[in-house]
């Protein structure tokens, strides 16, 4: 398995929100907006990306595939923030332009090259996977349930994208070295937990989380990531999988 099965994945994935029905006339209760609107400028801020220095620091791991799939992947994530900012037009809701935590995870990823940009990524995208659940239970609007089971749909195979691709950058690197990466990436899961959770704690509440199954439901997910880092589970894009990868109970 290369960079180019994941290249056709996210090419053949280009029409995932065709299926949405976007008639939807109910305005967000005034409590759900409370929750939500805050919390959910930002993600949709953290979404978008040019994804300049990304696919500049692709070209480090000497693969024209994985630069060519890094780009149809941006495509990927610059649609969700496409489709959240759609809706919250549709609501009324303000975007935003700057957000401090925004800004932090942009400059870390561009300081340490590939490795820290998907390392950062990775951290991100598994926030992404219990965020978008709470956000789904947060909200009565079919219309934001939706999206966010799509959303959820895509992420799961970004955890995989981004594992494979670590796997590939550490198969250059010494154990020693390896196990330093592994070291940092939980310290800064840890501390991205606590600063997600005090920052959406009303979406992630609304959810049905607490901090301890916040940050437990999180931890299972990187450990999961860990596993295919370390190719102990598979991370190939199995289509037949995407249908059943998401069980969201309400
Ligand atoms: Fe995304
Ligand atoms: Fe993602």
């Amino acid at each position: 398995m290369h960079f180019k099965s994941w290249e056709q994945y996210f090419l053949s994935n280009c029409n995932h929100f065709d299926h949405i029905d976007w008639n939807e006339s109910r305005s967000l209760t005034p409590g759900e907006r409370k929750t939500i609107a805050a919390s959910l400028s930002q993600f949709q801020r953290g979404e978008h990306s040019e994804g300049k220095h990304f696919i500049q620091f692709a070209g480090s791991l000497n693969d024209e595939s994985y630069t060519s799939t890094v780009k149809v992947f941006i495509k990927e994530e610059q649609d969700h923030a496409m489709v959240l900012g759609k809706f919250m037009e549709m609501q009324g809701m303000e975007k935003l332009r700057h957000h401090w935590l925004d800004a932090i995870f942009r400059r870390l990823r561009i300081l340490a090259g590939l490795e820290g940009t998907v390392t950062v990524l990775l951290t991100a995208e598994i926030i992404a996977m219990v965020y978008y659940k709470a956000l789904y239970k947060a909200t009565r609007s079919e219309l934001l349930q939706q999206l966010c089971t799509q959303i959820l749909v895509d992420e799961e195979m970004h955890l995989r994208f981004q594992s494979y691709t670590l796997q590939q950058v550490y198969s250059r690197k010494s154990r020693l070295s390896v196990g330093f990466s592994r070291f940092l990436h939980k310290v800064l899961m840890a501390g991205t937990i606590v600063m997600v959770w005090a920052t959406h704690y009303r979406v992630v509440k609304a959810g049905g989380y607490t901090l301890f199954s916040f940050a437990r439901e999180n931890w299972f997910e990187f450990m999961k990531c860990e596993r295919m880092i370390k190719g102990k589970s598979s991370s190939f894009p199995v289509t037949g999988f995407l249908h059943h990868a998401i069980k969201i109970t309400v």
